[in-house]
């Protein structure tokens, strides 16, 4: 049997290991998917413990918080976007060694083109935050079609630094890409993303509604308790409300199809997974 698992700190309530058994039953794929929690200093010797007890059936694993980092240092390969975002959250075990991908972006990407049905072609998006759930994202971002990101910080020097290395990326998708304070926002945008660690804290919306264009999509990458603050503050704002649960579902849909080459019915999974959490 293939064993998969998520590793992160804490791990007891994440949700992969049930979207990953839905698809694999979907699917016809034989694998066991489970969670393992890692000693916050000790990734490295976490993951080489689950390749070597495992008898060589361990595949792969997925990586959560705050492991994203150390997973990218584990790799002994890197795909571009991983590169580009310096975060890890899948890791493919194989005959030349380990693989880190990222799949948090375009998860985000294709949870807002299909699953809530918006297009980013020609758009303007905010980001907000610029630590690693930022990084993840902000390289498919720019190559989704929308016409410019801006990527808003607390501490404007790491959104600075995270556009800077973003630079050349943009280039070939022609979308401007600029680093913002917080309180330094101008203008109006289409998407609105929460990257930041704010609705975990229990803090209010880090930027002002000024930033909504009537209609515009505000998407938190949390979902459940931690999101309910932010999607009040988006509906009472005139924008349409969407929590993380979709993006949790992408990104687990493309490592899936990383490791077993089958595309999972994700719309599915979703509306099955919302029913649950509700
Ligand atoms: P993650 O991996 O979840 O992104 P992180 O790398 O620690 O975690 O980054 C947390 C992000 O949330 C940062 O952008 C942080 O801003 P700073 O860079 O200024 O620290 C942001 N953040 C956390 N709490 C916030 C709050 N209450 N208001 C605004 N931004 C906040």
């Amino acid at each position: 049997m293939d064993l998969y698992c998520v590793m992160g700190n804490p791990v007891e309530h994440s949700r992969s290991p049930w979207i990953h058994a839905r698809f694999a039953e979907l699917t016809g794929q034989a694998l066991e998917y489970g969670r393992r929690q890692a000693p916050v200093d000790g990734f490295a010797q976490a993951l080489a413990q689950f390749r070597t007890s495992t008898q060589g059936q361990a595949r792969g694993c997925n990586v959560t918080v705050p492991f994203k980092f150390d997973a990218a240092a584990a790799a002994e390969h890197l795909s571009d976007r991983a590169a580009l975002a310096q975060a890890v959250n899948c890791l493919s075990f194989r005959e030349d060694g380990v693989h880190g991908d990222n799949t948090d972006g375009v998860g985000l990407v294709n949870d807002i083109t299909r699953n809530a049905g918006l297009s980013l072609a020609g758009r303007d998006v905010l980001l907000l935050g610029a630590g690693g759930a930022a990084a993840g994202v902000l390289g498919p971002l720019l190559a989704s079609g929308a016409r410019r990101v801006v990527v808003a910080n607390r501490t404007l020097g790491k959104a600075i630094a995270l556009v800077q290395r973003h630079a050349a990326a943009a280039l070939p998708h022609h979308a401007e890409v600029e680093a913002r304070a917080l309180d330094d926002l101008s203008g109006q945008f289409d998407v609105l993303v929460n990257a930041t660690a704010s609705s975990l804290a229990g803090d209010a919306v880090p930027v002002s509604a000024d930033v909504l264009k009537p209609g515009a999509l505000a998407i938190d990458m949390m979902y459940g308790p931690a999101a309910a603050g932010f999607l009040a503050w988006a509906a009472r704002h005139g924008a349409t409300p969407r929590d993380g649960l979709g993006m949790l579902v992408e990104q687990a849909a493309e490592a899936f199809e990383i490791w077993r080459g089958v595309r999972p019915p994700a719309a599915q999974v979703l509306a099955e997974l919302r029913a649950i959490v509700g």
